[in-house]
């Protein structure tokens, strides 16, 4: 499978807003398809759907498979309360479909967040094996919940495609990402007044504008320098 892996510092800073921009930026690759592959608090939050309505793309371009468990908290709490447990193999199976395609996948939470009592969201993307995009928020305290995150991915040996920030334009905390992590910001999101399908599409075309993104949703491998 070739693709991303949209992760992010923490929950609530932007993965869904982001990877629905993703979609619509890269909406003419007919072969790029969304996939949350585990949700929790499915009564309130349904990120597929959101990204659908978001990204405006046709609903084929989501692939509507994976956990689905209710109340909304860390994965290996919701499978618990649920009278189940979820493992990183069970959800590498599910991606079957998209081998031949390319995936831009959203986790749950952040890295270290329990999937189990043994794994982590983590090990789920060190088995997926994608470059890892982070969005982080541009406002105070990111610089140390990005730099967390990227050497949390370094220690598995995981490509890092690169940093996507969310909110009002704060350029040295994006030199300062860039310089101490050793990765590139590939993009900001403004603050919206309103998420709406227009605002996001709009945003989106700004989005990698080297082209970084676009070869790991076309070239298997490309972000393992
Ligand atoms: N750029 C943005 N401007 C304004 N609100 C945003 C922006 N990005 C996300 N949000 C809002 O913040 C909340 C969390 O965003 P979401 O993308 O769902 O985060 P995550 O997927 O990381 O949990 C949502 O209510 C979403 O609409
Ligand atoms: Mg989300």
């Amino acid at each position: 499978m070739r693709g991303i892996f949209v992760t992010g510092t923490g929950t609530g800073v932007g993965k869904t807003v982001t990877c629905a921009a993703l979609l619509s930026r890269f909406r003419l690759l007919s072969f790029v398809r969304y996939w949350k592959p585990i949700q929790t608090g499915i009564e309130d939050d349904d990120d597929t759907a959101t990204v659908q309505r978001l990204s405006g793309c046709d609903p084929a371009r989501v692939f509507d498979q994976g956990v689905r468990l209710p109340r909304p908290l860390s994965p290996h709490l919701s499978a618990r309360l649920a009278g189940t447990t979820l493992s990183v193999q069970q959800i590498v199976e599910q991606s079957a479909p998209l081998t031949s395609g390319a995936a831009i996948v959203e986790g749950a939470g952040g890295l270290l967040v329990p999937l189990n009592d043994r794994e982590l969201m983590i090990d789920l993307m060190h088995r997926l094996s994608l470059p890892v995009i982070i969005v982080s928020h541009s406002g105070l305290g990111t610089i140390n919940h990005t730099l967390l995150s990227v050497e949390a991915l370094r220690a598995r040996q995981l490509a890092i495609a690169g940093v996507i920030m969310v909110g009002e334009r704060n350029d040295e905390n994006r030199l300062a990402i860039e310089h101490h992590g050793r990765v590139r910001v590939v993009g900001l999101l403004p603050q919206f007044a309103d998420v709406t399908p227009g605002a996001v599409q709009a945003a989106a075309r700004a989005l990698d504008p080297q082209g970084l993104i676009e070869r790991c949703l076309t070239i298997e491998g490309a972000a393992r320098t």
